[in-house]
């Protein structure tokens, strides 16, 4: 397969793909995306993800410019002419609207056609070590943005908090980094949530610390619900996560990632199972049961 992306409605190769530099995608950061991949064609929770597009969008008071209907066909040609159709490669699919071409101007009102962009390429091919081992995760100095300046559910097209963070960890020769907000509480990490498991319970850091409300993790409160594991949404400060005995990181493109260390601020580095312990590992599982289920239930819906 072939890297490919649509512009609104113009394919072609990943690599010659070009948007305007007045758009305000590139100008501001005036844009929102979201990010899926497909198993045996299956587009995975298609229908949530657009939610939380519509969700993002509301919050910048972006009217969305297409139906989940003509996006989803759009997303079907490209993946089309990537080549992967014909293969029967699973694809990443990142898809983003930008409030389009305006004047260099903050007030997005003269702003003429939003833009639509969708991005098909090969599966992630994350570190093999991440798996068998895990990754290492640092906390940065830098803050994750407070919820009341730039909302986390705002998945849009200004991840620089994030980038910071992940520059500061590779400075500390970690992976990626933990976000903590500025109460000290932890949120998440640059691109994923993260899950401890505290005395046999799964912890997750609540809304109210500053985080995406992930698919993964709330697939992560499905399956555990369904398995009779306990599961819940709380503040997580150090304390909490000195106690923990592991750690696992999710999102669409990693899954269920487990962590073997974590740096914390003070220079001290907290050691977790490698190849994840018996949580990690169970609920890695029960993600892939709940992955062929779903597919399974949403066949008719393959891209290919
Ligand atoms: N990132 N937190 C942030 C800041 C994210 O950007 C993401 C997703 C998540 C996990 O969300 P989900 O489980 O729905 O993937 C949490 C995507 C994968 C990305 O930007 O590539």
């Amino acid at each position: 397969m072939q890297n490919t992306a649509s512009v609104d409605g113009i394919v072609t190769s990943l690599e010659d793909a070009r948007v305007p530099v007045l758009d305000r995608g590139f100008l501001y950061g005036d844009s929102v995306y979201e990010v899926f991949r497909t198993y045996q064609g299956v587009p995975f929770l298609f229908d949530e993800h657009w939610l939380r597009l519509e969700n993002s969008a509301g919050l910048i008071y972006m009217t969305l410019p297409m139906s989940s209907q003509d996006l989803l066909e759009r997303v079907r040609e490209t993946v089309v002419a990537s080549g992967a159709a014909a293969e029967k490669l699973d694809v990443y699919v990142r898809y983003a609207v930008t409030r389009g071409v305006g004047p260099i101007d903050l007030d997005p009102a003269a702003s003429a056609n939003h833009s639509v962009v969708i991005i098909v390429k090969a599966i992630d091919s994350w570190n093999p070590e991440f798996y068998t081992s895990g990754v290492t995760l640092a906390v940065p100095s830098v803050r994750r943005n407070p919820g009341n300046a730039l909302s986390p559910n705002i998945k849009g097209g200004n991840y620089l908090n994030n980038v910071l963070g992940v520059i500061q960890a590779k400075q500390l020769g970690a992976d990626d980094c933990l976000l903590v907000n500025d109460a000290g509480f932890v949120t998440e990490a640059s691109n994923s949530n993260v899950f401890f498991a505290v005395d046999g319970v799964l912890v997750t850091p609540s809304q109210h610390a500053s985080n995406l409300q992930g698919l993964t993790k709330l697939t992560v409160h499905r399956v555990c619900q369904l398995a009779g594991l306990n599961c819940v949404e709380q503040s997580v400060d150090v304390p909490t996560v000195r106690q923990a005995n592991e750690c696992f990181l999710t999102s669409a493109t990693r899954e269920v990632m487990a962590v073997r260390s974590l740096r914390l601020e003070n220079g001290e580095v907290l050691k977790f199972p490698a190849g994840g312990g018996p949580l990690t590992q169970q609920v890695a599982q029960l993600y892939k049961d709940y992955v062929a289920e779903y597919v399974n239930d949403n066949r008719h819906r393959a891209l290919f």
